[in-house]
């Protein structure tokens, strides 16, 4: 099966974007199944920096590409998206892109309640991008949501519009906001259809048939498995399934179709937003890092928060998405430190572990055990074989493994797509 799998392994923000940009030139589909206009995927082509947060990152370079049905899919962001792209000469069409039938939309009520809810959170906030991702899947589970197929059944979507208004209105009363008005939604709804139709198929149709005639498929995941809403650090989460399972549900391939998968894993830790971060350093060395990598959120701009390598939330994230391999990125943040840290386990009080215990106030409590290596002082930025490397860095990522149990497919060092040391090719498999 020479499909690959591309999912986080820490809170997003690993170095997707590049690592996705690198495979689907040899990919014939890219397809995204879960999350919506939340993530932020780089792609640097050449002289060009492309900036994607909903469309498959194959798009950019004409790959067929497609939006699966676990995808929350907000009409208008899609729209501007797309525009932004053919402004920077990027062919957007029904050819090359597709969008699952069945993904849920985000309303305008569903950002205004995403914003509200964390206004009203105080110290509590999840601290979410405010796109209204979480409400959209709220009325997908809740069985409300209006779907892009709705879009050509506007005239019939009384009954359904009733529950979905009922039940939004109930909770902005709660907001002192006022209901939703109707109209002017059904004429904005009226007014995206005739843009979004067009692309609308049965996205699980298209992936079926391309891996009946042996294409290559790969999987674009979005944020991280430590922001997956079952494994992730509830309820500082977000609101999908990031773990590599997701492939299959939300596209509608079926579970042997994930191929080889493949984590990715930067060479120490960030996380934007809130919630537990055993390994954070806010002190000088934090802000080394946060510098160094240009720790700031693709979509809101935000300041990550930063800390060193956490190999036991590694392990698990390996565990819970059956990781085949690891990408390693911006290793080269790293240069240049006397000594490194990585955490081995954790202690609370007295107790030992070695995962992540499960309770929220656990995780706030979790003091990192750290294991002290040697770093270097020689660049690895722009190594494009293991002989470029300093011993020590090899080191390094030769522990990494040892700890998270599982082997290096590549590493990144830099943002240019050529400067990656290849160790064993995901799509050979
Ligand atoms: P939401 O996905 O907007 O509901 O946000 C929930 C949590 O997930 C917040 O902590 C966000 O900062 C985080 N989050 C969502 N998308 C991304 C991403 O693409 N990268 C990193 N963090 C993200």
């Amino acid at each position: 099966m020479a499909n690959v799998t591309v999912i986080g392994a820490q809170w997003g923000d690993e170095g997707k974007g590049k690592i996705v940009d690198w495979l689907s030139e040899r990919a014939d589909v890219v397809a995204r199944f879960q999350g919506g206009h939340n993530a932020g995927h780089t792609l640097v082509v050449g002289e060009k920096v492309y900036k994607l947060s909903l469309l498959p990152s194959g798009i950019v370079r004409g790959t067929l590409s497609v939006i699966g049905n676990g995808v929350v899919l907000d009409p208008w962001h899609f729209r501007d998206e797309v525009a932004k792209l053919k402004g920077q000469g990027v062919a957007i069409t029904p050819e090359n892109l597709q969008i699952a039938e069945t993904c849920p939309l985000i309303l305008p009520f569903h950002r205004d309640l995403d914003g509200l809810r964390e206004d009203a959170s105080g110290a509590g906030k999840i601290g979410t991008t405010r796109r209204g991702i979480g409400p959209a899947y709220e009325d997908k589970v809740g069985r409300r949501a209006i779907r892009v197929c709705d879009l050509a059944h506007l005239d019939d979507l009384g009954p359904q519009l009733d529950r979905l208004t009922a039940h939004h209105d109930a909770l902005r009363a709660g907001f002192n906001e006022a209901p939703i008005d109707r109209d002017a939604l059904m004429a904005e709804l009226r007014d995206i259809a005739s843009f979004i139709l067009p692309f609308a198929k049965p996205v699980w149709l298209t992936l079926n048939d391309a891996k009946s005639k042996g294409k290559r498929i790969l999987f674009e995941g979005a944020q991280g498995t430590l922001l997956d809403i079952d494994h992730g650090t509830y309820p500082f989460v977000t609101s999908s399934n990031t773990i590599a399972g997701t492939a299959a549900s939300g596209t509608g391939l079926g579970p042997s179709g994930a191929g080889f998968v493949l984590g990715i894993v930067k060479a120490y830790t960030t996380r934007v937003g809130s919630g537990p971060f055993p390994t954070e350093l806010e002190d000088e060395t934090g802000q080394r890092l946060g510098e160094r990598g240009h720790e700031f959120g693709t979509v809101t701009g935000r300041k990550r928060r930063c800390g060193w390598f956490d190999a036991v939330l590694v392990r698990q994230s390996v565990a819970v998405s059956g990781v085949t391999g690891i990408a390693l990125t911006k290793l080269d943040v790293l240069d240049g430190f006397d000594e490194l840290k990585i955490c081995v386990g954790y202690k609370i009080g007295d107790q030992s572990f070695d995962y992540l215990p499960a309770h929220a106030q656990d995780q706030a409590k979790a003091e990192p055990v750290y294991e002290t290596i040697e770093g270097w002082h020689d660049t690895t930025a722009g190594a494009r074989s293991w002989a470029e490397l300093p011993a020590q860095a090899i080191k390094y990522i030769r522990r990494i493994e040892e700890l998270i149990g599982c082997p290096v497919t590549l590493v990144s060092t830099s943002p240019e797509r050529e400067d990656t040391i290849l160790v064993r090719d995901p799509f050979a498999d």
